[in-house]
């Protein structure tokens, strides 16, 4: 059964605390955090004191995905507002291995996210000290986008990957997530399924994730 972690980025940021409670007593596993600076993506979207709110309502893991620059600035800072997992971008780090060591230093699982065009094979040499791999189905940056069908091919080849390598990594989709495609992903060799506006824009987002678990079993 695949874990769902709807993205707070399309809530509705007005009933914040409305939102977090619906997910609190939905089927939702994850609440998925996305942190954006407007330079490694176009689009800010919120950051600590955000979270740190969030944190003081939410009964569930805290799935803090980073899209900005030199991320190793702020780990210590995201641990201390409530994150459980802490993503960064293989993109945006130049030491990533020593980011990964610094995540798990202070108390967090670590995560590495890939852009569509960036391959899994780059993972190879630290597959074993990653947490979670989030690959990206949309390029990152915006809520609602079209999920890039070659997501499927990428995931196959990071299972065989985490296989051959015999490590505990999980798989994190992120980007077009729906219940049309949710199945094929879990088939793939997905763990984790972000979904943003599917949940948020839909008539009962909390159906809607039930829904999504069901698929996914
Ligand atoms: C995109 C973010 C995603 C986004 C997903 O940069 O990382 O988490 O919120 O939104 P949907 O599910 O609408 O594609
Ligand atoms: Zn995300």
């Amino acid at each position: 059964m695949a874990l769902i972690a709807p993205s707070l980025l399309a809530s509705d940021f007005l009933n914040l605390g409305r939102d977090c409670e619906m997910l609190n007593e939905s089927e939702a596993d994850w609440f998925h955090l996305d942190v954006m600076d407007g330079m490694f993506v176009p689009n800010i979207s919120f950051g600590m004191p955000v979270i740190s709110a969030i944190k003081r309502i939410a009964t569930k893991t805290l799935d803090v995905h980073l899209m900005v620059e030199k991320p190793e600035r702020y780990i210590k800072d995201f641990r201390a507002v409530g994150a459980d997992i802490l993503t960064v971008h293989y993109e945006t780090s130049t030491h990533l291995h020593r980011s990964l060591q610094a995540i798990k230093a202070a108390g967090m699982k670590a995560g590495v996210a890939l852009n569509p065009h960036t391959p899994v094979s780059l993972l190879k040499d630290v597959l074993a000290d990653i947490d979670l791999v989030c690959l990206m189905s949309v390029n990152p940056g915006f809520g609602g986008q079209k999920f890039i069908e070659n997501t499927y091919a990428k995931v196959r080849e990071l299972k065989q990957m985490i296989v051959t390598a015999g490590c505990t990594t999980q798989i994190e989709i992120d980007g077009g997530v729906t219940s049309a495609n949710a199945k094929a992903l879990v088939a793939a060799g997905a763990d984790v399924l972000v979904a943003g506006s599917f949940v948020f824009n839909s008539e009962d987002p909390t159906a809607t994730i039930a829904n999504l678990k069901e698929i996914t079993k």
